[in-house]
């Protein structure tokens, strides 16, 4: 039998980033879970929730640029780091070795991260709690290790996955089925 539990946000698990700002010329990184694809096209935007109070929203909103960098699971301690420190009052900028591409410098990216993306600010929406950032990508560099064919393969990578229920990370599973394609076997013949 199913049981009403409230309004209950379910779309976990959801994917864990570490953002990757500037703020009174020194790096900060905030680590976001919240995060969303608004479109798949050319450009592509992104969307992040971050609360108002984070240090980091002053970097996101000056630069209009930043980073968004993908850990892997044996970041979890230096990624958990980020989201309980702010840099209000602690200098995160030296944690993780940090490099920057010609033009974005103000959107520091994470060496140890094998994905990471150079966002610039295309909107801003204004909630009550949070600003929602819709970042358009703009550029992508991925360590040659997790790439096959060109192609970023989720196994390498081996993201941090991110669960509110159990306030846990949790990583990938095995791949079950091809997408566009398991369906087919309910077509009509
Ligand atoms: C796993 C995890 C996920 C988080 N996701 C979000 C999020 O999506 N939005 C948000 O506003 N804060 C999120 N936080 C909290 C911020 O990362 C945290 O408050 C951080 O210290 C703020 O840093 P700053 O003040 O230097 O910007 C998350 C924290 C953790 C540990």
């Amino acid at each position: 039998m199913k049981k009403q539990i409230g309004k209950t946000n379910a779309l976990y698990p959801s994917l864990t980033t570490i953002l990757g700002t500037t703020i009174n010329g020194r790096p900060n990184f905030i680590t976001i879970a919240h995060v969303g694809i608004m479109n798949h096209g050319d450009p592509q935007y992104l969307s992040f929730g971050v609360s108002k109070s984070h240090f980091s929203n002053q970097g996101i909103i000056e630069n209009k640029v930043f980073s968004v960098n993908i850990p892997s699971r044996d970041l979890v301690v230096e990624t958990d780091y980020f989201g309980i420190m702010t840099g209000k009052s602690t200098d995160k900028s030296s944690v993780l070795e940090t490099f920057c591409t010609e033009g974005y410098e103000a959107a520091p990216m994470l060496k140890r991260c094998p994905v990471s993306m150079i966002c610039k600010l295309a909107r801003t929406i204004d909630f009550e709690t949070h600003d929602v950032f819709i970042g358009e990508i703009v550029a992508t560099c991925a360590d040659e290790e997790v790439l096959a064919n060109n192609k970023i393969d989720i196994s390498k990578v081996n993201p941090l996955l991110f669960d509110m229920s159990s306030i846990q990370y949790w990583s990938l599973g095995e791949p079950v089925a091809g997408a566009w394609n398991a369906g087919k076997v309910l077509k009509k013949k």
